[in-house]
């Protein structure tokens, strides 16, 4: 997969030389291009950005340097073009799912904004020869589009073939497609079974699959219902059994008309 990432900040992308990221592009899995949008600003001070039409505070960044980047990065008529991810507070959400759907493109180019974004017009003159997509990595205001990027990029980089050690890591994901879809994982353990007399669940060391399997299904049903209600509530009766109904109850939800909802005690912590 090749990234193209243009920016005012492309030290701020350093992290991509690092760890998943770092080893999936020195095993030639992924091509990561960083460009700085200043070089497309041809004036003294290099300006990318300028004040906003109707007033307001902050300042837009200028269509000019966007438009050059862009056209210097995927040449209208060069070939299939790519697909533009705009980092903004003001775009979809970022999901697992979306991470799924990117990991499956080819080729992907980010533009980051600092500032209060970019003129408008170059996301919609772009979207006349690409697919545009302005993503929101959560509910928060950052200072600008790079961290999402990373957000972005690492969640895409871990799906993409080779990248991963343990093929099987990214099927148990939470929010992976599959059968704990919607769920958080539980906890997990590792050695030594006694540590500061804390006991790693006996479950875990009898070497019975099928208890593991379930007691590793409860404790994602537990977590889910203490951290995101909201996605229990996304349940359908086709994602449970009849266990899963038995620890929901206890977990004090229950179901009506096909969706799940919470009418017994808080859960207990
Ligand atoms: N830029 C600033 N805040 C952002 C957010 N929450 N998601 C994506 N890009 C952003």
């Amino acid at each position: 997969m090749r990234i193209d990432v243009v920016t005012i900040f492309p030290e701020y992308l350093a992290p991509l030389d690092v760890s998943l990221v770092g080893k999936a592009r020195a095993k030639g899995l992924l091509d990561v291009r960083l460009h700085q949008l200043r070089d497309q600003a041809h004036d003294v001070h290099r300006t990318v950005d300028d004040t906003p039409y109707g007033g307001g505070p902050g300042m837009v960044m200028k269509p000019e340097p966007w438009a050059a980047a862009l056209d210097a990065v995927a040449p209208p008529d060069a070939g299939p073009p790519p697909r533009l991810i705009v980092p903004t507070p003001s775009g979809r959400p970022f999901t697992q799912q979306l991470a799924v759907e990117l990991a499956a493109e080819p080729w992907l180019v980010f533009a980051p904004a600092r500032y209060e974004g970019i003129d408008r017009r170059v996301i919609d003159e772009a979207g006349t020869r690409m697919r545009v997509d302005e993503v929101s990595i959560g509910d928060y205001v950052l200072a600008g589009g790079e961290v999402a990027v990373l957000v972005i990029v690492e969640a895409v980089a871990r799906l993409l073939p080779g990248v991963l050690g343990n093929a099987e890591s990214a099927r148990d994901d939470s929010f992976a497609p599959g059968a704990m879809a919607n769920l958080l994982e539980g906890p997990v353990y590792t050695k030594p079974a006694v540590w500061r007399d804390r006991e790693v669940p006996s479950v875990l060391l009898s070497g019975n699959h099928g208890a593991i399997a379930r007691w590793r299904r409860d404790q994602a049903l537990r977590r889910t219902a203490q951290n995101r209600p909201d996605l229990l509530e996304r349940l359908t009766p086709e994602d449970v059994d009849k266990h899963d109904r038995a620890t929901l109850a206890a977990l004090g939800w229950t179901e009506r008309d096909g969706r799940f909802s919470s009418d017994g005690p808080p859960v207990a912590h």
